[in-house]
């Protein structure tokens, strides 16, 4: 299986991370893309329509595209303890899809952050815009410190994995912000996160 690469994008991490958590990584070609919103890359873009990453070419020329959907299928791919979807079922199960929906909402808006930082002129940027998606990241921080440690702490998920490459993003884009200043269980808990194999393997 083919993966279209970027070392640092927290979404590829994830994919990484689950293909370490599962004994995959080894089923991986890594296709290292450059590519972001205004400098497409064309043979990705023949793959994934929207030209974005990761995106897995599958050994017949299936392509799936989106991290959340890449995770599932490898998580279908391994006989052990399944780490995405609603488990069981009921609301503790949808809870954990919340985590993950969380976790790649706190990327989103810092990836949009960073490209703003990065990519967008100085004359066309929009401090308001850029202030709002700071403030996204924040109040999930927040979230997360005040509401989502029972699952942080609890058996390895996608969520608690998504949650992770989040705040590993922050800390390699973002190391100024000092998210842990207000938030030191979310802290404690990514220090010892970030010790596992996986994401230390992973690291951009
Ligand atoms: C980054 O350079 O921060 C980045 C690259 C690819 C995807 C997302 C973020």
């Amino acid at each position: 299986m083919k993966l279209w690469h970027s070392p640092a994008s927290p979404f590829v991490r994830k994919v990484l991370v689950i293909a370490h958590e599962t004994g995959q990584t080894a089923k991986l070609e890594i296709a290292e893309a450059s590519t972001n919103a205004v400098a497409r890359n064309e043979e990705l873009a023949r793959d994934n329509p929207c030209g974005k990453i990761p995106a897995l070419v599958l050994d017949d020329g299936t392509v799936l595209f989106d991290s959340r959907v890449i995770c599932a299928y490898l998580d279908s791919l391994h006989s052990g303890a399944k780490l995405s979807g609603p488990g069981a079922g009921g609301v503790a199960g949808y809870r954990a899809l919340a985590l993950e929906a969380l976790g790649d909402a706190i990327m989103d808006a810092a990836v949009l952050t960073r490209y703003e930082q990065a990519l967008r002129p100085a004359q066309f940027r929009w401090d308001e815009w850029e202030a709002g998606q700071v403030a996204k990241v924040n109040t999930s921080l927040d979230h997360l410190e005040r509401r989502w440690m029972d699952l942080l702490e609890g058996p390895l998920s996608m969520g608690v994995i998504t949650v992770g490459c989040a705040l590993g993003y922050l800390d390699f884009r973002f190391a100024e912000m000092g998210w842990r200043e207000s938030r030191p269980k979310l802290a404690a808990w990514f220090a010892k996160f970030s010790e596992r194999p996986s994401m230390q393997a992973t690291r951009p």
